[in-house]
């Protein structure tokens, strides 16, 4: 049985037939109940526009439930448990009205849980019509992301949601939060103190975070197109993951001891413009190609494109921190669609020694790394130098890893999805591991100065091949610095 107790609550989810609620959060909500997390009385509300039998959107819920859940993680028993868990109801969910059907259902006393997988723009008008019901005061929100497209868009979706809710009951979702290797980068950094003595600009030389992903645009076009790879990536998971990486060491584990800390990370992040924007931020877009040997289609050729659009499906840069912990640390984050490979990791350089003493021609070998790989193949490698064995290697030099795989470390232990930790935590009332309203700001605030500056100076993304790292202006922006991404030497 887990250790940890959840109480009773009720879910609303609204936007409940659609991809992120079909996908990930009922099969989460499933799994959370497989492992006794979901308590007896626990209720959840699918709520959505579609009209016909509440009976068939349930059975399209628990197609997908079946599609999304591994076969050999179905148990029939939780699963009838489950079902027996869920409600349909119609709504337009900017309707007053049909709120009042829903009060009635919902009933009182319970937390509720509101969980909005619907677009940004009815965030607002969902909270005035849980407020008129009276539903409001006992629930909490949870906002997925995009919230907003800018600054200013995303202050007027958080202003209209904080005249009904205060900051403590609003959950805003960076689903990278919630995988269970981003979580270890805490522990990584500050439950070990031979890596926080050597984390700064006196040990480090640089950063890198790649997040890759291999799938193109999937039918999102309409989504995507308005939003571009650096806000719907750089934006906020890029920002988070950077931001675990360079925060100072918070005093404890409450919420706001580290948003407190990732806030000053992003508030010294360094503005760029003109030249230094041209040179240290390259946009991609993507061309016919190949993935997985099968010929795939450019960006402007997939279905529902505008075949004129100029929006970037990568993004590489080079940001810099102002401040004593990482002055002349430069962090390279890279993301984009219809790459090699998926694989998401943070690449620590460290600094050489400052005497070489070995063979002049090995020099470049030298600076031990820290690899962080989030996904695939989760875990931790430690580049350090050694010896070459044998009798005719003299002091000749390898560099090899000191590993950590968690899949083979603890292979009993099944790694939950992102949205079950997130959704426990959620119940639980911890909001560690989501957004703070000041911590969105200040990225968009850092990523709007990036867009108006493509625009003034009518930058348009470079081409590259599905199936590649990117375009080469990614390569120069960190060749120029005397580097290379880690894996390209
Ligand atoms: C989402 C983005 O937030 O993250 C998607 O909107 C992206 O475009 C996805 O594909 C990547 O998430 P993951 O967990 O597959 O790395």
């Amino acid at each position: 049985m887990p250790s940890i107790t959840v109480e009773s609550c009720t879910f609303a989810l609204f936007g409940a037939l659609g991809d992120l609620a079909l996908r990930k959060l009922f099969p989460a909500l499933y799994q959370l109940d497989r492992a006794g997390l979901l308590h007896a009385d626990t209720r959840i509300f699918a709520l959505a526009r579609e009209n016909g039998e509440a009976q068939q959107h349930l059975a399209c819920i628990g197609e997908h439930l079946l599609r999304h859940v591994p076969a050999n993680e179905v148990d029939k028993a939780v699963l009838q448990r489950f079902q027996a868990r869920l409600s349909y109801l119609t709504m337009d969910f900017l309707q007053a009205d049909d709120y009042d059907a829903l009060a009635e259902q919902v009933g009182s006393g319970e937390r509720l849980i509101a969980y909005f997988a619907t677009p940004a723009a009815v965030y607002g008008g969902i909270c005035a019509n849980l407020a008129r019901v009276g539903l409001a005061e006992r629930a909490r929100v949870v906002l997925e992301k995009p919230i907003g497209h800018d600054l200013e868009s995303s202050r007027a979706v958080n202003d209209a949601v904080a005249q009904y809710f205060p900051e403590t009951r609003i959950y805003r979702i960076d689903h990278y939060l919630g995988k269970e290797t981003v979580q270890n980068l805490i522990a990584l950094r500050f439950a070990n103190s031979l890596f926080e003595t050597q984390w700064n600009q006196n040990h480090i030389s640089h950063v890198e975070i790649t997040v890759a992903e291999k799938v193109g645009i999937e039918g999102r076009w309409g989504y995507f197109d308005q939003a571009g790879q650096l806000r719907d990536m750089i934006q906020n998971h890029l920002l988070q993951l950077l931001c675990l990486i360079a925060m100072d060491p918070p005093s404890d584990l409450s919420a706001d001891s580290i948003r407190d800390e990732k806030v000053k990370v992003l508030k010294a992040l360094a503005p760029m413009t003109g030249e230094q924007l041209s040179q240290q931020v390259v946009r991609g877009q993507y061309v016919a190609g190949s993935s997985d040997g099968k010929a795939v289609p450019g960006y402007l050729e997939e279905e529902n494109s505008n075949t004129r659009s100029d929006t970037e499906t990568f993004v590489a840069l080079r940001a810099d921190i102002r401040n004593w912990r990482w002055a002349g640390v430069p962090f390279y984050l890279r993301t984009g669609k219809r790459m090699a490979e998926k694989m998401s990791q943070i690449v620590i350089h460290f600094k050489a020694p400052p005497h070489y003493i070995f063979d002049p021609e090995q020099r470049q070998l030298i600076g031990n790394k820290l690899i962080i790989r989030l996904q695939p193949d989760e875990g931790i490698a430690l580049q350090v130098m050694t010896k070459d064995q044998g009798l005719d290697k003299g002091m000749q030099l390898r560099s090899g890893p000191l590993q950590l795989n968690f899949s083979d470390t603890y292979r009993s232990a099944r790694v939950p999805d992102a949205y079950e930790r997130l959704l426990l935590e959620v119940m639980r009332g911890n909001q560690n591991l989501f957004v703070r309203k000041d911590e969105i700001e200040h990225a968009w605030q850092w990523c709007d100065q990036l867009i108006a500056g493509w625009k003034r100076l009518g930058d348009s993304p470079k081409p590259y091949a599905a199936g590649t790292w990117g375009p080469m202006g990614s390569i120069a922006l960190i060749t120029r610095d005397g580097r290379s991404w880690y894996g390209d030497l």
